[in-house]
């Protein structure tokens, strides 16, 4: 069999649809790795094995968008213990810097192996000896290990889409031998990040006594390469849309509705503590009792999605954020004019590229992430060089966006400052800066990135 010919086998937490009951059909789900993996699928006729996304309830395989699609049942007390728990109580936070305290459970962690096995038992059943398994990120980090001991497929990749946290922090978790070597299992470890794919390194090194190097890794007799693998956009998508004439008209609505200020500033993110969401508006409210001459004419457009209802700290940032949206809005508003819009929903993507249009400046202030793609999409959709990009220094896309106003999100004051910038910018400063950043997000796009995972696979 040739590379163009091998099939991959995509292995994830959830399938790139969610079941709408009420409408009985399948829809595509926003979120960075059903952009990133759904182009890719579709043109090498790869399958797609992930959970539904609805506990309890089983579905038989399907197609949809051109993708084979297999579902994994999990019953409700798995989607507690190992998706509400495990993934989202224990490692999400501790992968994330710890900047919430991740929480170490031994009932949580059985469901996790447990529910991992089953991921390994359903792919083992579709994957041939041809076949690439490309398991994805860390819901699934087990898998690796087992499938090598259950199928004998061409090669195994995982690919992490959150950081690595440094070693100090990731020596905390109980299981981390147990991660570390479900990692090991793989062929290729692909990571977002320089400093991620460091920290892993530093960790197997220290605490299962791997051999090698930061690129190179020897482990039971086996060689695993550890790859930087950032991921990308279709760049070409993006500037089609945002250039349509529906989305500029759109995009002049959405000023207009906004009262037509000078300065339309945007925040886009699933709502989630590691966004840094409340601290972009606690930054707005520092620069506006600063400059009380800006108030009217720069506002803040806050789309939140929600995301991870059932996880207690994702219920009380919501609190802490309409709480805050409340205080700034009923200190600073004039009447019909209030500094913050704060939208909690999911909007269709043609209204999404219409925002990235609208805004003058986009705000990106994680505390840690992965990468985060909507900064990309942001540049991508600025396609006459216009607008502003301001970046957390905490995101894997500042290793690559290095013309963005990069800020530390916990300095207030230096986000205020940067903000207070932005705002003040040169037509000429701002299209220097997004000529630069959108030759490096389309040089390193989605494709790009898709190749560079894929090839060190067997997979042309
Ligand atoms: P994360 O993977 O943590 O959610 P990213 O910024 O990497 O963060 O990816 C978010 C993805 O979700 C982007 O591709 C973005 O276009 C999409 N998205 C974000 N907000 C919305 C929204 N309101 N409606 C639809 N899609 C959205
Ligand atoms: O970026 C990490 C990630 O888990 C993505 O894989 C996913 O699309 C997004 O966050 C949303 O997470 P969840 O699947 O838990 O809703």
């Amino acid at each position: 069999m040739t590379p163009s010919e091998r099939r991959a086998v995509v292995i994830a937490n959830r399938l790139p649809v969610a079941w709408n009951g009420k409408k009985k059909e399948w829809k595509t789900s926003p979120g960075g790795l059903v952009s990133a993996l759904t182009p890719i699928l579709q043109e090498t006729k790869g399958v797609w094995i992930g959970w539904s996304g609805v506990p309890d309830r089983e579905f038989e395989p399907f197609d949809h968008s051109g993708i084979r699609q297999v579902p994994v049942f999990l019953s409700q007390e798995e989607y507690e213990s190992f998706y509400v728990g495990f993934c989202n109580g224990t490692l999400w936070p501790l992968y994330h810097d710890a900047v919430r305290e991740p929480q170490f459970h031994r009932h949580w962690w059985r469901p996790y192996r447990d529910v991992n096995q089953k991921f390994a038992e359903t792919a083992a059943k579709t994957l041939t000896s041809e076949d690439v398994a490309w398991v994805q990120d860390y819901q699934l980090q087990l898998v690796p290990k087992m499938l090598r001991e259950l199928t004998t497929v061409h090669r195994i990749g995982f690919y992490l889409h959150i950081p690595f946290p440094p070693v100090e922090l990731f020596a905390k978790m109980p299981w981390r031998g147990d991660v570390l070597e479900g990692l090991l299992g793989a062929d290729v470890l692909a990571f977002q990040s320089r400093s991620s794919r460091t920290n892993f390194s530093v960790a197997a090194r220290e605490l299962v006594g791997a051999r090698g190097s930061t690129r190179l890794l020897e482990w039971e007799g086996r060689e695993i390469i550890l790859q930087v693998a950032p991921i990308g956009i279709d760049t070409t998508m993006f500037k089609r849309h945002a250039s349509s004439e529906v989305t500029l008209a759109t995009a002049e609505l959405i000023r207009s509705r906004l009262g037509d200020p000078k300065i339309v500033v945007l925040g886009v993110d699933r709502l989630d503590y590691t966004k840094g969401i409340d601290l972009r508006m606690r930054a707005l409210q520092t620069l506006l009792d600063r400059r009380p001459d800006l108030a009217g004419d720069v506002v803040l457009v806050q789309i939140a999605v929600p995301s991870r209802e059932d996880v207690a700290e994702y219920r009380k940032i919501r609190r802490d954020i309409e709480g805050l949206v409340g205080r700034i809005n009923g200190d600073l508003a004039q009447v019909g004019r209030p500094p913050i819009h704060y939208l909690y929903r999911s909007v269709p993507f043609d209204e999404l590229i219409a925002y990235y249009r609208a805004a003058d400046v986009m705000l990106v202030t994680p505390l840690r992430d992965g990468m985060n793609l909507v900064a990309k999409e942001y540049v991508a959709s600025r396609y006459d060089n216009t607008g502003a990009l301001i970046l957390s220094e905490f995101a894997g896309a500042a290793e690559q966006l290095t013309q963005a106003l990069l800020v530390n999100p916990y300095d207030l004051n230096g986000l205020a400052d940067m903000l207070e910038r932005s705002v003040a910018m040169s037509q000429d400063e701002q299209a220097r800066r997004m000529s630069l950043l959108r030759g490096s997000v389309a040089r390193h796009d989605v494709f790009w990135w898709a190749e560079r995972c894929l090839a060190p696979l067997g997979i042309e």
